[in-house]
Formats: structure tokens, C-alpha cells, sequence
């Protein structure tokens, strides 16, 4: 996730403005900062790795000359957080420069097209490719005009893009198009503004355009011209008044980080499905050949660790060890050796504790693997491959969108390392294949259909005591993370456990009305689960299932019963049963009073061990 802005000004130099206005745009990504002008029909550009202020003190961003102008502030996906990665990015002849959110899943092969006509690529990004297309496109159609041009090179771009392109060709223009990433004008009488989102320009005017996907805009002193890139039909729409306060803004409109960051997750779960193969294929074989393989972490992440564990035995016949970061060198310390692979899996890349397992790994010779959400982070350069989850920042301190996402990229590695073995049929490949792709969709209708339901729950629930988590199978590892969001952001003391150890101890706890919540997918496991659920209610216990939808079997048992969609494999479950149990910490929060996004204790990083 990353911001872009531009703007062309009636009178006065855009570049302050764009700076100011990508400050705005900082939590969609802040690794990088880069701004572009023209002036003269010469373009003047200045950009570097590092957060906005940082670069703006060594290069002075505002100053450049020039009424038009773009910016962008990056969350790297393809590509390490350097100078020469960020953006804009130009073509050949310095003529076009373009800004871009977004994935371009097929910048592989367009690259090479475009460096065998000749096209020199300096970075490592997948934008690139955009200003060589519509320099090519040019070049072999003078005749055509800019917007043209681009309209001609967008139909050969594959995945997800906010753009905001300018060139000397015609340099009182902005071209924008839109496919799924978001971008929105805002217009008033001092210029015409296009921003990855509100905040950009809230403080300049409230009255803004949407753009929706498949659309191209051409932004000049003249206002704003909107069409459809398919046939160039015209679309007319006008300006909408935003009512928000600029902090609401930022959040969208949601009154938290973590809320929004939840409901944003059936986007971040389409982009780790944008996931490039080659990063995939290259840590697959990593894994196939390791004789032992560690998955180490630490709190959410360590919870899609232990589910991963379930889903690379269960698709590729991998034993796996999921293991507490803190405790690895303690545990295993003496026994990791050069034939070990530790996959470490960190959202932040930066947690002390996962990063002292990988230093004692890699002493040992061990191969060490990473899956982060912060490309440029530590674990990104320690790891002999890393892959990004391309969840874009996560604000709240409690992960959500990058647990999920890190499940995402998980069970495509499992499926892959399935497919390489041969270890299941071609049906069950498809049906996981499938599944995967409908996840996104899956998620939406949950959220959309139950996130009421989880809202009467926390009100009903919010004073109890404790809460038990219990589950079998890989919900084990939905049931743990389940119950540390609660604990972490409601404050409530709760107890997980795999269901089947129950009778083995912690059973003595349940009184009259405790309750316990299941994670009850249709699975192997569904029958001694409701064994497991009448253990509690003959002692009193509050059911509280997360079913799948229609499973009366065990909604005549629950109390409360929270239900998504039918027909998901059981080795995907934890990436849609643990949206409802989100919610329900994050409502049970609220009811008690708390900061979901700024829990007592927790920092977001935890860089100390
Ligand atoms: C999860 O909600 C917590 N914020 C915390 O447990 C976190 O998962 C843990 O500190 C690991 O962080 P990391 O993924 O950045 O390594």
C-alpha cells in the first residue's frame, strides 16, 4: 500500500503542496518519499529511501519550480527501500515519470519485452516498467496523444494500479487510471488534486471525486475529464462533500486503526494472491529440500506458524516445528545445524526475539527464510529468501490484516510444496486453488453478514470474567489467536487450548455461564468437537460457536453462534474463522472502554527481548 498525490495549481509551485499533502498519506507507507514537477516542459524530480521529513531535510522537497506536479510515499513491495527504487519512476528519455500504488503481476515479462527493444531499466520495482511502456507506445505511434498512449499501455498491464503520470509531451496534463487500488480527486478553485485517498487534500477542499476501477482521468487547468479505459466512453460524475474531520479521514471514517485494518483485509487477501511466483518457487525449493524445518515467531505471528505447521503436513507431507521465538535458543539451540531451515515470520521484521533465533540459526549454518510485512526490515536482509505479505502498514497494535495475509502466503507455499511432491490429488489442489481465490469474497460476506451478530456477543459478554478458546485440529491455532486478541485489547484473562485436553485439566475451571468459544469448521475433527462442546455445557459453560453457515448440529448446542460461508478446507479455516473473533475482541474492547488501537503495555514492535 503505498500514497500517491498530483496536482496541477492555478497559479503558485506544486511541490510544497504535494509534500505536505503526502505527510497526509504517510500510513499508507513511509519508506520512501519522491516528487516530480515540470516547469518549462522540463521535468525536476527529487526523491530517496527514508521517511518524509528525513529526505525532505537532505533535499529540501519543496524546492522545485512548477505549477503540475506528483508525489509518492512507498510501501515497497518489489524492490528494497532504496533511492533508486523509489518514485517516480521515468522512461529512457526523461519525458514521462509516473507514480503508481498497486501490484503489476505481470512486470516480469513486460520488462524483458521491453529490454529487448532496447528499454534500460534502473530499478528494481515492478512500476518501472509503466514510463518504458508508454515511451515505447510512442515510439512506434507518434502520432497518438499522451492519454492515448497511456490508455494503449494500460490495457497491457495485469493487476492492481493507481497512476499519476505527466511528460514533457504535454505538460500541462496529469493522466490517472484506477483498477482496484484506490484514487480520488479533489477539486476547488485553486487547482485540481488526485490522491490515493481523502486526508491528501481535506485540508485544501472537501469536495472530492471518486474514481472507480477501469477508469482513466485526464486533470488540466480546466478541471477534470473521466472515462472508461475500456472504449474511452465518458463518464460524467460530480464532486461529493466530505463531512469528515481530517483524523477521521485518515482512518477512513472508522473510528479505529484495527477496525478499518480488519475490514481491509478482503483487499490485502487479494494482493498476497498478486504474490510473485518467482518469490514463491524460489522459497518452496528451500523447503522441500530441508531435512528439518523451524517456524519460528512470536504472538500472532507465532499463531500462523502453528497453523502452517498443520497445513504443511496435512498438503505436502513437511513436518514442521512451530516454535516460540523466545524460546528457540534454549530449545533447539544445540540442535540446529546446517541441514535445519528456520522460516522466521515476523509482521514488523524487526521483533528482538525472532531476530536472536535467526542469529543463532544462521551461527549454526542453518538456511534462514523470512516472511515479513516490511520489506527493508532486518529479517528482510538477514534472510537467504524472504517474501513480503503486501499487507500495506498495519497501524493498530493488535495484528489482524497481517495475520491473515500471513496465512495467505503460507498455504500457497504449502500448496506448492503439495504440487512439487505430488503429495495430493489434482481435485484436492483445485478445490484449495479455488478456495484461496474466493478467500477475499469469503471474508467481505462474513464481515458484511456477521459483524452485528459479533457486536450483540461483546455487549452480552463484555463482563465476564474469563473466556476459554478452544478448538482441534489447525483451529487450535484460530482458538490461540483468537484469544489473544481478546486478552490484549479487552484485558479479559483467557484460556486456550486445543480442545481434546479438556478432560486433561482445564475443565476444573468452567463454572455456571463461562464462556467458551469453539472454532468449529465442518472438518475431521467436527464430531469429537461436539463431544468437546457437551463436555462444557453439562458443566455450565456459555457456547459460543464459530460455525460454518447452516451447521445446526452445533447451533442447537451453542448459546451464540457466529457463521461463515459453507465449503472452505479445513487447512484454510484459520484465515476466516479468525475475522469474527477480531471483531469480537475489538467490540468487547470498546464496551470496556479501551484504546483497541493503543492497548496498556503493547507496542507494535516488540524490539526488546
Ligand atoms: C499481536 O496482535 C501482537 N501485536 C504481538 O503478539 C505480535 O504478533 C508479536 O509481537 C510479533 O510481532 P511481529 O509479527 O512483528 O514479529
Amino acid at each position: 500500500m503505498c500514497g500517491i498525490f498530483g496536482c496541477i495549481l492555478k497559479e503558485g509551485n506544486a511541490a510544497p503542496l504535494i509534500h505536505s499533502s503526502l505527510k497526509r498519506l504517510e500510513y499508507r507507507g513511509y519508506d520512501s518519499v519522491g516528487i516530480a514537477t515540470i516547469s518549462d516542459g522540463k521535468i525536476f524530480m527529487k526523491k530517496d529511501s527514508g521517511k518524509i521529513d528525513e529526505v525532505h531535510k537532505l533535499v529540501n522537497l519543496d524546492d522545485m519550480p512548477g505549477n503540475i506536479g506528483i508525489g509518492h510515499t512507498r510501501w515497497a513491495t518489489h524492490g528494497a527501500p532504496l533511492k533508486i527504487n523509489s518514485h517516480p519512476h521515468m522512461d529512457c528519455k526523461g519525458e514521462i515519470v509516473v507514480v503508481h500504488n498497486g501490484i503489476i503481476e505481470n512486470f516480469m515479462e513486460l520488462r524483458a519485452e521491453l529490454q529487448n527493444l532496447g528499454h534500460i531499466f534502473v530499478s528494481k520495482t515492478d512500476t518501472e516498467v509503466m514510463p518504458h511502456l508508454i515511451e515505447e507506445t510512442l515510439k512506434q505511434n507518434p502520432k497518438l496523444t499522451f492519454v492515448n498512449a497511456v490508455l494503449e499501455s494500460l490495457k497491457r498491464i495485469e493487476g492492481s494500479y493507481a497512476f499519476a503520470i505527466m511528460s514533457t509531451r504535454e505538460p500541462d496534463k496529469i493522466i490517472c487510471a484506477r483498477n482496484e487500488s484506490p484514487l480520488v480527486l479533489g477539486v476547488n478553485g485553486t487547482g485540481v488534486f488526485c490522491a490515493s485517498d481523502i486526508p491528501a487534500f481535506l485540508p485544501i477542499t472537501n469536495k472530492a471525486v471518486m474514481i472507480n476501477n477501469g477508469e482513466i482521468v485526464i486533470l488540466s487547468q480546466q478541471g477534470y475529464e473521466i472515462h472508461k479505459i475500456q472504449d474511452y466512453s465518458t463518464v460524467t460524475r460530480d464532486p461529493v462533500t466530505i463531512e469528515w474531520t481530517s483524523e477521521m479521514a485518515v482512518k477512513q471514517g472508522y473510528p479505529h486503526f484495527m477496525i478499518k485494518e480488519i475490514h481491509e483485509q478482503p483487499e490485502v487477501l487479494r494482493n498476497t494472491l498478486r504474490m510473485q511466483d518467482h518469490y514463491l518457487d524460489l522459497m518452496t525449493t528451500f523447503l522441500d529440500r530441508a531435512d528439518e524445518v523451524y517456524l519460528v515467531a512470536c504472538g500472532t505471528s507465532y499463531h500462523a506458524c502453528l497453523a502452517a505447521s498443520y497445513m504443511f503436513s496435512k498438503l505436502a507431507f513437511l513436518p514442521t516445528y512451530p516454535v516460540y521465538a523466545s524460546e528457540f535458543v534454549e530449545q533447539h539451540g544445540k540442535s540446529v545445524n546446517i541441514e535445519s531451515t528456520l522460516l522466521a515470520v515476523s509482521q514488523s521484521g524487526e521483533t528482538a526475539d525472532t531476530l536472536s533465533a535467526v542469529m543463532c540459526a544462521q551461527q549454526r549454518a542453518a538456511t534462514v527464510l523470512g516472511l515479513t510485512n516490511v520489506i527493508g526490515s532486518t529479517l528482510t536482509r538477514v534472510s537467504r529468501v524472504y517474501i513480503g505479505t503486501q499487507a500495506g502498514p498495519e497501524i493498530g497494535v493488535a495484528a489482524t490484516k497481517t495475520f491473515t495475509s500471513q496465512l495467505s502466503v503460507l498455504a500457497q507455499l504449502a500448496l506448492r510444496l503439495s504440487k512439487k511432491r505430488g503429495k495430493i490429488s489434482q481435485d484436492e489442489m483445485d478445490c484449495l486453488e479455488v478456495n484461496l481465490k474466493k478467500m477475499p469474497e469469503d471474508v467481505e460476506i462474513i464481515i458484511r453478514t456477521q459483524e452485528e451478530k459479533v457486536k450483540q456477543i461483546a455487549h452480552k459478554y463484555k463482563d465476564s470474567k474469563v473466556f476459554f478458546f478452544l478448538g482441534r485440529g489447525i483451529s487450535t491455532a484460530t482458538a490461540f489467536e483468537g484469544r489473544l486478541k481478546l486478552m490484549e485489547i479487552a484485558y479479559i484473562p483467557s484460556i486456550a487450548f486445543p480442545a481434546g485436553e479438556s478432560k486433561h485439566g482445564p475443565i476444573s475451571l468452567i463454572e455456571e455461564g463461562f464462556p467458551v468459544v469453539f472454532v468449529c469448521p465442518r472438518d475431521d475433527c467436527h464430531k469429537t468437537l461436539i463431544g468437546n462442546i457437551m463436555e462444557m455445557k453439562a458443566r455450565g459453560a456459555h457456547i459460543i460457536a464459530v460455525i460454518e453457515e447452516g451447521d445446526d448440529d452445533i447451533k442447537s448446542l451453542a448459546e451464540e453462534y457466529i457463521e461463515v460461508p459453507k465449503g472452505i478446507p479445513s487447512v484454510l479455516s484459520p484465515i476466516p474463522f479468525s475475522v469474527p473473533l477480531q471483531m469480537l475482541a475489538y467490540y468487547i474492547s470498546l464496551e470496556k472502554g479501551n484504546n483497541p488501537d493503543m492497548p496498556r503495555n503493547l507496542a507494535k514492535s516488540v524490539t526488546v527481548k
